[in-house]
């Protein structure tokens, strides 16, 4: 049974402070995880609220060819499109800077749901803990894509990654990691930016059930929200 969700809350003025402190906290978390194991290993967030960090980090001072990407949840579209989460990273990020290619674990989601999913929990299996998770958060309460009322895989006997059908949220096929895969985490961080948020928000300080509040890391998760979204 998967242990309750505990959150700290991190309320900011406004976005583009919020964005610049996550920013730099990830450059902090990084260069931290480098000089004790050699490596860092950051799962990215999809949608539209991480990119301005994404942009932030292309700037910041660290050994990229120790950084290992990964993806929280994947739309089901053909490969480089442009409203894949991966083309956004690449785009914000990833393509700036020198991290090795092989390096860079996109989610095949253009393999088709089933087929991708199977092989991305695959290619993590040697992987137990990630050192950071960023994910975001939908109107409904989603994160990545895990949507309410369907599978978030919570349990530790379910699969890593998750074929989802049917997602309120277009494209309806895509790819998620499962609840208990994102909160196998040293650290989780949400992102959560402006007023079409409070409502979820809301919810989920009032203990109510949505996705986001499946994630439970060892030590708690982060929510670096702003007052738009916090009201
Ligand atoms: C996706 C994302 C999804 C996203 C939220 C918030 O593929 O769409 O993974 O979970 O994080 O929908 O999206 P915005 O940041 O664009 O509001």
């Amino acid at each position: 049974m998967s242990s309750a969700q505990i959150c700290i809350w991190h309320v900011y003025p406004e976005p583009a402070l919020l964005q610049q402190h996550v920013a730099q906290g990830i450059e902090r978390l990084a260069a931290e995880a480098i000089s004790a194991r050699g490596a860092f290993s950051i799962v990215l967030a999809g949608g539209n609220t991480p990119r301005a960090v994404y942009e932030y980090l292309r700037g910041i001072k660290t050994a990229w060819q120790a950084w290992h990407i990964y993806f929280g949840d994947e739309r089901c579209l053909p490969s480089g499109h442009a409203e894949r989460n991966s083309t956004m990273a690449s785009q914000a990020w990833l393509e700036h800077v020198d991290i090795p290619a092989a390096q860079i674990h996109v989610i095949p989601a253009e393999l088709g749901a089933e087929e991708a999913a199977r092989q991305y929990a695959a290619s993590i299996e040697s992987l137990e803990m990630f050192d950071l998770v960023l994910l975001g958060l939908g109107q409904d309460g989603h994160t990545a894509s895990l949507f309410p009322g369907q599978n978030y895989g919570s349990e530790h006997h379910q699969p890593a990654a998750l074929a989802v059908h049917k997602a309120p949220k277009p494209p309806a096929d895509r790819v998620s990691l499962s609840a208990w895969r994102l909160g196998s985490a040293i650290r989780v961080w949400f992102l959560v930016t402006g007023a079409d948020k409070a409502l979820a928000v809301r919810k989920w300080r009032d203990g109510g059930g949505i996705p986001a509040a499946a994630i439970s890391a060892p030590d708690g998760v982060d929510v670096w929200v702003d007052v738009a979204a916090f009201a």
